[in-house]
């Protein structure tokens, strides 16, 4: 199974950002652990990063007919993007969405997100390892 995992703005400072609230590990430290979680189940992930919302977009659009997933942390945009919403329900891939801290405890305007009602399941709070959860829901729909 090939799956696009899409991280929104600023999730490529991770170990620079916030670390009380995101951890030390960098952004290729993250890349490292989808690619070794993808291989332990047998799939194929493409590992894309913009902090644009439009660049985003086309990289949802541009998975139809290339990927059977797509797992996807919009960071800030999920909280305000219809965009992403739309070009998500327009591919209509299975997808999940992710974040790698517990959005429903923190600020009210991060209780919210547009890619959850575009998504099949949302995972918060898990660090890294929502990633890993995400894919074996993936895996678990073929
Ligand atoms: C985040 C949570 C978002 O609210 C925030 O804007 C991010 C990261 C997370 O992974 O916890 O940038 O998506």
């Amino acid at each position: 199974m090939k799956v696009l995992v899409i991280n929104g703005p600023n999730m490529n400072l991770l170990g620079i950002r916030e670390k009380e609230l995101y951890g030390e590990q960098s952004y290729e430290d993250l890349c490292e652990y989808i690619r070794r979680a993808a291989e332990g189940l047998g799939m194929e992930v493409t590992l894309f990063q913009h902090n644009c919302e439009g660049r985003i977009v086309t990289e949802i659009q541009n998975a139809l007919g290339k990927f059977e997933g797509i797992i996807i942390n919009a960071a800030a945009y999920s909280h305000t993007s219809i965009a992403i919403l739309d070009a998500l329900k327009a591919v209509a891939l299975p997808a999940v969405e992710v974040h790698l801290t517990d959005v429903g405890n923190r600020e009210s305007f991060r209780c919210f997100s547009y890619v959850a009602m575009g998504c099949e399941k949302s995972i918060s709070g898990k660090g890294f390892a929502g990633y890993k959860l995400a894919l074996e829901h993936l895996a678990g729909r073929v």
